[in-house]
């Protein structure tokens, strides 16, 4: 059986002290085993994640970044590489977050190298993917998520993407609070699925938009979704507890 995973994406939110209170509700609510059947994960800005490492030392609290360098070394100004995301204790990184793709310009060839590189850290990438609300009423989703997988796959053949995370993630529904239909979100996880030939009985693949404590047991509870990156609503501790516990 495939594992339960739900991650944490903070994006550019909080402060040193929020950070850490957050992590305290959230290391409380784990201890008293408030979740037993998912893996749960944050996504920290990178200032705070050496902080965090500390805090959550010890605990099955799982620490991740949100973005990373292709490169591994050098003259790349403000960037940060994947081994230094080993370094402090990372084990997840966000590749090709939609906000990543379409306020930063990374193309799927970035997405990709980014994608390799991480991997070579040791790191697991989390690949994001998802189609915006154009493409969706074009009739495109299904073909914009393989291709965005495709150039994974390009780089490291579909068993490469076997110590990856696929996070599926419609644009139209990050920060919108328009959520997938669990029969969409299916729809989407079971192709990618399939894309993936053996190894994708293997993978892991989230759903992510707009989740909530409410939208979650839905959701997790459809035969290819195995949990869920979660942005907003993993803000609040109590309920992205609560997400966590939805997995079953
Ligand atoms: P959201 O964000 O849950 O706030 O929609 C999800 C994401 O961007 O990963």
């Amino acid at each position: 059986m495939r594992r339960q995973l739900v991650i944490g994406n903070w994006k550019m939110n909080g402060s040193s002290a929020s950070s850490s209170n957050l992590l305290s509700e959230l290391l409380v609510g784990l201890n008293a085993g408030r979740v037993d059947a998912a893996e749960m994960a944050v996504c920290v800005p990178y200032v705070y994640l050496s902080a965090a490492a500390d805090a959550i030392k010890g605990s099955s609290l799982k620490l991740g970044a949100q973005n990373v360098s292709q490169f591994d070394s050098g003259a790349y100004t403000g960037e940060v590489s994947p081994s230094m995301l080993a370094d402090l204790g990372c084990h997840y990184v966000l590749v090709g977050h939609s906000e990543r793709r379409s306020l930063f310009g990374e193309s799927s060839q970035i997405v990709a190298e980014k994608f390799v590189a991480a991997q070579a850290s040791g790191l697991t990438p989390v690949l994001c993917v998802g189609e915006t609300l154009e493409e969706r009423e074009a009739g495109s989703t299904l073909a914009v998520v393989e291709s965005q997988i495709a150039a994974v796959i390009e780089s490291v053949g579909p068993e490469g993407l076997l110590n990856s995370v696929i996070a599926y993630e419609p644009v139209w529904a990050i920060g919108t609070g328009l959520t997938a239909t669990p029969e969409q979100a299916q729809e989407v996880h079971q192709y990618i699925r399939r894309c993936l030939g053996e190894a994708g009985e293997k993978i892991c693949i989230l759903y992510g938009g707009s989740v909530k404590a409410s939208s979650a047991g839905e959701l997790f509870a459809q035969a290819d979704i195995d949990g869920g990156l979660v942005g907003g609503a993993s803000l609040q501790g109590e309920e992205f507890l609560a997400i966590g516990q939805a997995a079953k």
